[in-house]
């Protein structure tokens, strides 16, 4: 009778004490989360800790458990941003970053007579992707070259007279005799993506 009282009081003591104390919620290193807590926990209680999302652990035990003390047990759980992986600047271009992990932001650029096709700037998410695939850079056309009535226009390298023709390609006006050429004989595709002013043939009178 005297032991049942005693086993009695003991477990009503019990109670009370997990009623009011317990451990409350942990302090916890940055990025890190204790899963399914309430606000206290009984002695014993063992929390399983993980990374909020975009960031990861690579190393020690994920727990923590609530002391007879009533205070969690120390972790050396750390939790480090996940990394994209390197991305390379597009061809003709070039890029500019701080790093490559959740959160960072990559911007890209295009070397002078290049346009950028795509975005100028990827993010690195959640899921350890980027937010799109690196841009191109494509080099800036003119379209075909004018060629005015009686002249004849020759490339500095070999171009397909009538074709589209990138940035920085030159060539030479020539007339067809006997004219003579009045105006500047060289053509150029320009930064603006227009032809340089073509010149005039005339007849010699
Ligand atoms: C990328 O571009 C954004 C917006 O123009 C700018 O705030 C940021 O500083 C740039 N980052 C880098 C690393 O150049
Ligand atoms: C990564 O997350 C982005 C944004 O939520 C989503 O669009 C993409 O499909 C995800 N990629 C993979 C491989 O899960």
């Amino acid at each position: 009778m005297h032991h049942l009282l005693s086993v009695l009081l003991l477990s009503l003591f019990t109670l009370v004490k997990s009623a009011e104390g317990g451990c409350s919620r942990p302090a916890l290193k940055p990025h890190v989360e204790a899963l399914g807590l309430q606000q206290f926990s009984p002695p014993g209680t063992r929390a399983r800790l993980t990374c909020v999302p975009g960031y990861t652990s690579h190393n020690h035990w994920p727990f923590i458990v609530c002391t007879i003390g009533e205070s969690w047990s120390t972790a050396q759980f750390m939790c480090q941003p996940k990394s994209c992986g390197y991305i390379y600047a597009p061809q003709n271009g070039d890029m500019h970053f701080e790093d490559i992990v959740y959160l960072s932001r990559v911007n890209f650029t295009c070397n002078e007579g290049y346009n950028l096709h795509g975005v100028s700037s990827v993010v690195c998410q959640e899921n350890a992707t980027w937010s799109a695939p690196r841009p191109e850079c494509k080099a800036l056309t003119c379209g075909p070259a004018p060629v005015p009535v009686y002249t004849i226009l020759v490339f500095d390298v070999l171009q397909r007279s009538g074709e589209s023709a990138v940035f920085g390609t030159k060539g030479t006006y020539k007339c067809l005799p006997p004219m003579i050429l009045i105006g500047n004989p060289r053509a150029e595709c320009t930064i603006s993506g227009k032809w340089t002013e073509a010149p005039v043939c005339q007849s010699n009178k």
